[in-house]
């Protein structure tokens, strides 16, 4: 799959271990800044990659800043964006699953850098179920 990253100035190191992670599974990463560890506002890139998800120019986005928290809610700002902040697999897999979550949001000052690989590992992996989420999913609208 082709996977929006963005990050602010708080996690522009995890954000570049996951992306080389996302390739090692075979994804193809596409790096929507920021670019550099100067201080950079996270909404401005939540935007970037929650619009590359809705337009269909990524299939799936991973937001990293230091909680998650803010870039979550930035990225659920945009039409047809389901974003999930996750500390822990479980959740990252169920949402897949349940939610069709399609942005993952991280926390560079919650989790290290292993662990994080888990979570992203897990939710790349997991799929959709439809059935009875169908439904509920399409509520959000
Ligand atoms: C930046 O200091 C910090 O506020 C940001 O990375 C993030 O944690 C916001 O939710």
């Amino acid at each position: 799959m082709t996977i929006a990253f963005g990050c602010d100035h708080a996690a522009l190191q995890l954000k570049q271990e996951i992306m080389e992670f996302a390739k090692s599974l075979g994804h193809s990463p596409k790096d929507y800044g920021t670019f550099t560890e100067e201080r950079a506002d996270y909404p401005e890139y939540a935007k970037k990659v929650a619009n590359a998800v809705a337009d269909g120019e990524c299939d799936l986005g991973i937001l990293v800043c230091g909680t998650g928290v803010g870039m979550s809610i930035a990225a659920n700002k945009v039409k047809g964006i389901r974003a999930v902040v996750c500390s822990e697999p479980f959740s990252a897999k169920l949402s897949r699953e349940h939610n069709d979550t399609n942005i993952l949001c991280l926390g560079a000052r919650v989790i290290g850098s292993e662990f994080a690989k888990m979570i992203v590992e897990i939710w790349l992996s997991s799929k959709f179920q439809e059935g009875r989420h169908i439904s509920r999913v399409k509520m959000f609208e």
